[in-house]
């Protein structure tokens, strides 16, 4: 097996991203996401750049084990200088330097000929080799680059001993077949490539971020510069979880190549990268989308759940995603809708099912999506619950702002009273964890909300919540003028409707 080297510059361009800025103790947890990902090299960052960002690059390389931790530099020695200091406490520190080599920037943005650009790249490499022996070197916006200029860069900076020569599509600007050539060019035409690991680092301006990479894995590129949820500069970088899904889901055309990556992590840091970079995956999004395992229409419905392989080409699990896979609406099926029961721990008979059915199909003709709530609601107007097991008969709660809450609360149980206490997170917790003790029921709250029913300072306080126990969920509500009694009034509804289930 032949190893594809994922470089994960989530940290460094994915930052870059108008928007994204993130602080370094969120840095600090995404690398640590990296890491459980797999990832062989994180670039944490551009050290030069602010002091911010070279302390996150520094607590990144002093804590996060088993990646290379890599910093960013110009072709200048300052530059140099500050990303190996911020690195070298890593027992893998990489130096990543880079200097254009296109005439548009060359002309343009640095004012300088071919001659001092390749003067300027040969003493950055000696300069960063005095530091550390693994150096990466990028000819920036290497696509759009003179080719024999680019072999002649790339030829210098390998006998100055860079480890790893990446070639930018810096713009995006590149088509996969040209960019496939590019790399195949560059294996024939530099002498000492086989001297050095080629890295390909793709951006999306025109969509083709993912393509453009894989065809340079299948002309010889053996690293991949990529970043979760594909975010970056402009359009994005291109996206890891999409080369790695699609390596591993083709093997028939990336024979022998594999990456390190651990799948099942992949929604896991998608999650975390959108939360912490306040940029949200669009539903329809590859891989980590809502919507990218999700069926809707009663044909695809029925194919997934007699053979998942008839729709779905990646099993959602081997990405770590959790969610439903089916999602109602007007075109799914009685099929789709017993079995989304079955997932709510909701178990009917033929006849309940029919009733339900009817319901259900009245209110998808109103509503586009119908969600877990909307099925328990109409379960639970159908199979109308049963006398309650569980009565309240008393509560008291001891809180304020220096003593840990405390509740201690009396249920009715077959004409007995028993009681319970316990301390929580607040006064609802503690009365929801003494509810627990006195039913042995260990309920798991997915939602709870609260809301004034009437005007004024002695409205009516509404509570409903969802409550997962003995592997059924349902929805209840509980109402008071004291939100800590309707909290346990409606926690006490939910328990007494997963008895009567
Ligand atoms: O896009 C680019 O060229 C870069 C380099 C610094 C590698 O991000
Ligand atoms: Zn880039």
């Amino acid at each position: 097996m032949e190893k594809i080297f994922i470089f994960d510059t989530t940290l460094r361009d994915g930052e870059q991203a108008p928007g994204a800025s993130l602080n370094p103790s969120e840095k600090l947890e995404i690398a640590h996401v990296l890491a459980d990902l797999g990832v062989d090299v994180i670039e944490a960052g551009f050290p030069i750049s602010s002091l911010g960002d070279f302390n996150a690059v520094q607590k990144i390389a002093k804590s996060v084990k088993g990646p290379a931790i890599c910093g960013l530099a110009r072709a200048v020695k300052a530059d140099i200088d500050a990303a190996y200091n911020a690195v070298k406490a890593s027992s893998r520190p990489r130096i990543h330097v880079f200097l254009a080599t296109s005439k548009i920037h060359m002309q343009y943005k640095l004012q300088k000929a071919e001659d001092e650009i390749l003067r300027l790249a040969v003493e950055a490499l000696r300069h960063a080799r005095k530091y550390c022996r693994d150096v990466e070197f990028s000819p920036e916006d290497a696509s759009r680059s003179d080719r024999f200029f680019l072999y002649k860069v790339v030829e210098a900076v390998i006998a100055q001993g860079a480890t790893t020569v990446n070639i930018p599509d810096t713009v995006g600007y590149a088509e996969p077949q040209e960019f496939g050539s590019l790399i195949r060019d560059i294996k024939s035409n530099v002498p000492n490539i086989d001297d050095a690991i080629i890295s390909v680092h793709c951006h999306n301006d025109l969509g083709l971020a993912v393509a453009n990479s894989l065809e340079a894995i299948k002309s010889g590129a053996r690293q991949v510069e990529c970043t979760v949820n594909g975010i970056g500069e402009r359009a994005g970088n291109a996206s890891m979880e999409e080369i790695v899904m699609a390596i591993k889901t083709r093997r028939d055309i990336f024979k022998n190549i594999d990456t390190n990556i651990a799948t099942s992590q992949i929604y896991r840091a998608s999650r975390l990268v959108s939360k912490l970079t306040g940029f949200t995956v669009a539903p329809n999004k590859a891989i980590v989308g809502s919507n990218a395992f999700r069926h809707e229409s009663g044909i695809h419905q029925d194919g997934v759940l007699k053979e998942r392989s008839t729709y779905e080409i990646i099993k959602p699990e081997d990405v770590g995603f959790t969610g439903t896979s089916l999602v109602l609406g007007k075109h799914s099926g009685r099929h789709a809708l017993k079995e989304r029961l079955k997932e709510l721990g909701l178990a009917l008979n033929a006849e309940q099912l029919d009733k339900v059915n009817v319901r259900f199909k009245a209110l998808a003709d109103k509503k586009k999506d119908i969600f877990d709530d909307d099925l328990i609601a109409i379960v639970e107007d159908e199979i109308k619950t049963v006398k309650p097991v569980w009565k309240l008969v008393s509560f008291a709660i001891h809180s304020g702002t220096r003593v840990v809450p405390c509740a201690e609360i009396k249920l009715k149980y077959k004409n007995k009273d028993l009681c319970g206490v316990s301390s929580g997170d607040g006064p609802v917790d503690a009365c929801f964890k003494a509810v627990d003790k006195i039913t042995g029921i260990k309920g798991e709250l997915q939602d709870y909300r609260i809301e004034a029913v009437t005007k004024g300072k002695d409205a009516l306080g509404e509570v409903s919540l969802k409550l997962k126990a003995k592997s059924k969920i349902v929805t209840a509500r509980g109402s008071s003028t004291d939100i800590v009694e309707a909290s346990v009034r409606a926690y006490i509804n939910a328990l007494n409707k997963i008895e009567a289930l």
